[in-house]
């Protein structure tokens, strides 16, 4: 088994020789050009074909790419129209249906903005900058994690005081990428002369969003082997088919070269990342608290003043309020037990209005009068005190027998922890 992780000098039409089951996660290619380009070798598929021959000899690849991919696998094909003949051929759609006929279901159409193409164009033509990136699933349940190439910026001092507004999954990215080609000599000397890599920031979007660290990645049309060693940076595992020899033993040494240093790249990345979901937590944290200042003030405002405190905590539960990405348990101590009904439909109206709507909270709230029941669904660990002015900064630490010592003004409690200066994000 060991043995096929690597670079085959075999026909991409016979993968099913030496790929023998459905261990691939996702396949990441660019089939060769129809017709373009002379690779250099006999019975490469394009040159020389009709293009009937060639759509076939495709379908007769991806036919056996679907047959060694998982259940949840994944195939992106990056593929682009030509000229033929005085008019357009549409390739890509023409290949989507090819493959459709294998059971390859086509799931996303991207366009590929590339910025440093040819700056000419052919006579009444317009000029050519983009391709197509075509993602297909095996079956409807597939891996695709769009969250983790989301869009993020730091921490600013206006999330702080208004997290409500900072989306903490991020921008969701478009359907548009803009992914400069690669130019000759970044990949080391001559390496790109005989082909277009393709922009590895491109191909580590792709895995990011079709797998995880040791899944198997599958090129079947190899040819710099840019697919492979962004795989093998990324810590997954990588196959690839090429029939130029010579394309081999350059990824061969590209990855001797390269491979140590970039793959400690990507660890600090994957640092940078962990770091992300801390501060995506923390927005969610400054939510939660500011969620409960915000309807203390408006209770009070409208003269249902018996709350005594808030605690707050975060629950594991669904949220079931539409557009709400959590459930917050909200435990109100009330004076008497006498204002909780117009407490309660006071609160459902307010949390169905801007502001509250918009925190993305699901909140439960329960009302207690007897302290001691309130004691008791507190937890002995340590606990944070907020007051209903400042919800970044937490004013105490305490344990719970301390609790009947805080002052009054400290009216919301949890053991979420927040201690920002607003200075420090300027
Ligand atoms: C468009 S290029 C792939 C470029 C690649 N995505 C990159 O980033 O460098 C297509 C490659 O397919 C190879 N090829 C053509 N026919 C093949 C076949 N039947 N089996 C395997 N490889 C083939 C060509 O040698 C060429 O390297």
């Amino acid at each position: 088994m060991k043995d096929i992780f690597k670079v085959h000098n075999v026909d991409a039409r016979k993968i099913g020789t030496i790929v023998k089951e459905p261990i691939v996660d996702v396949t990441i290619t660019s089939p060769p050009y129809f017709n373009l380009k002379d690779y250099g070798y006999k019975n490469q598929i394009g040159f020389g074909q009709k293009y009937n021959e060639y759509l076939e000899d495709l379908r007769l690849v991806f036919e056996q790419v679907f047959d060694i991919t998982k259940d949840s696998g994944t195939l992106w094909v990056i593929i682009d129209t030509f000229r033929k003949d005085g008019e357009v051929v549409p390739l890509p759609f023409d290949f989507s249906n090819k493959i459709s006929e294998v059971g390859w279901k086509l799931q996303e159409v991207i366009i590929w903005g590339k910025d440093r193409t040819v700056p000419w164009a052919h006579k009444g033509q317009m000029r050519s900058l983009f391709e197509y990136v075509l993602l297909f699933s095996k079956t409807k349940n597939y891996n695709f994690n769009i969250d983790k190439v989301r869009d993020f910026q730091s921490l600013k001092k206006w999330w702080v005081k208004y997290p409500e507004r900072y989306n903490p999954k991020g921008k969701t990215p478009e359907a548009i990428w803009n992914f400069d080609i690669p130019m000759q000599g970044s990949w080391g000397k001559g390496y790109i002369k005989h082909f277009c890599p393709l922009p590895e920031d491109m191909i580590a979007q792709m895995l990011k969003i079709t797998t995880e660290e040791n899944d198997v990645v599958l090129d079947c049309f190899s040819g710099s082997g840019a697919v492979l060693s962004k795989a093998d940076n990324m810590k997954r595992r990588y196959i690839g088919f090429e029939l130029n020899e010579d394309y081999i033993s350059m990824f061969n040494n590209y990855l001797k070269e390269t491979g140590k240093q970039k793959r400690k790249e990507y660890e600090l990345e994957e640092k940078g990342s962990m770091e992300q979901n801390k501060f995506q937590k923390l927005i969610l944290d400054l939510r939660a608290l500011k969620f409960a200042r915000l309807f203390y003030r408006k209770l009070k405002a409208e003269g249902l003043d018996e709350i005594i405190k808030i605690h707050v905590e975060r629950s594991q539960a669904t949220p079931q309020k539409v557009n709400s990405l959590f459930v917050i348990q909200y435990d109100v101590l009330v004076k008497s037990i006498s204002q909780k009904n117009r407490i309660e439909t006071f609160l459902n109206h307010a949390i169905s209005k801007a502001p509250l709507s918009k925190f993305g909270i699901d909140p439960r709230f329960r009302f207690i009068s007897n302290i001691n029941d309130f004691y008791d669904l507190l937890s002995n660990k340590k606990l944070y005190s907020y007051t209903t002015q400042v919800t970044h900064k937490f004013k105490k630490e305490f344990v719970l027998e301390e609790l009947i010592d805080l002052p009054k003004s400290d009216i919301i409690i949890s053991r979420i922890k927040v201690n920002l200066d607003e200075k420090d994000y300027e």
